[in-house]
């Protein structure tokens, strides 16, 4: 039962994006907790949900995760939402081995009644974005095609060889994805060959377009395939759900 991290410390590059249509997709064929690790609770709202307790309870021992939990909308999809109460959990845990694991412990308990459990983290690296770390098996680092990705994704990787080295042993990077790629322009066809030159196969085939109907969707408190089934954001989702599901087999 895989736990995968979306995870990135840069901010607005796709992460919430990824984490919210990764898991619709998944949920077509598997039984999917979508956990939103990001006080500006963006993966809640992108699903229209409305929680009355969080994560945050859950990290604090006021909650257990199964109670917090809930149905989202789509079949086979649940979320562990977040609230801006999680920011105060950002702030009051720190870097201890006990603080870090708090999350990796709360979803043991509801590990079993799940096939895959997608964890949105925030931007930024702290308390909540460490415990992403410990409790995933798998990450997936969206890279938006700018001319500062590269930059950005070497930082990531020490970070991620530290933390695997410290924490979580298990932890793999199941793959980069190309995110808010502009295909017309010459930069986003560079930034994507620098980034398969450097990375290779850990780069996801599917590169995901910019394109409006993404950025909408949330509005709308819907997966893009409920919003616009068949756009070119849709097809490229589906397409990556398909490679992950791949390569967590493989792995
Ligand atoms: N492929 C896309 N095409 C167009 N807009 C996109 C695409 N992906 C994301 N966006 C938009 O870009 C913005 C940032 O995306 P998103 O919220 O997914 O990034 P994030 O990494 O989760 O940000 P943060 O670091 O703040 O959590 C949002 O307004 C989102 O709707
Ligand atoms: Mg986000």
């Amino acid at each position: 039962m895989p736990v995968i991290g979306v995870i990135n410390q840069k901010g607005g590059v796709g992460k919430t994006t990824t984490a919210i249509n990764l898991s619709a997709a998944l949920a077509q064929v598997r039984n999917v907790l979508l956990v939103d690790l990001d006080p500006q609770a963006n993966a809640t709202s992108g699903l229209g949900l409305l929680p009355s307790s969080s994560v945050y309870d859950v990290l604090s021992g006021r909650s257990s995760a199964r109670k917090a939990v809930l149905r989202a909308r789509q079949k086979n999809l649940s979320v562990l939402p977040a609230s801006a109460e999680l920011a105060g959990a950002a702030i009051e845990l720190d870097a201890s081995a006990e603080d870090v694991q708090l999350l990796a412990k709360a979803l043991i308990g509801v590990r079993p009644s799940f096939e895959f459990i997608v964890i949105d983290a925030p931007p930024s690296f702290g308390a909540l974005t460490l415990n992403a770390l410990a409790a995933a098996d798998h990450l997936i680092l969206p890279v938006q095609c700018e001319y500062y990705a590269l930059e950005g994704i070497a930082g990531m990787m020490d970070t991620i060889d530290r933390v695997r080295a410290a924490l979580n042993p298990d932890l793999q990077v199941l793959g980069l994805l190309l995110t808010m790629a502009d295909n017309r322009t010459n930069l986003s066809q560079q930034v994507e060959a620098n980034v398969r030159r450097h990375f290779g196969e850990l780069v996801f085939d599917v590169v995901v377009p910019r394109s409006v109907r993404l950025a909408e969707a949330p509005s709308h408190g819907l997966p893009i395939f409920e919003y616009a089934p068949g756009s070119a954001g849709a097809v490229a989702y589906e397409a990556m759900a398909q490679e992950v599901l791949q390569r967590v087999s493989e792995a």
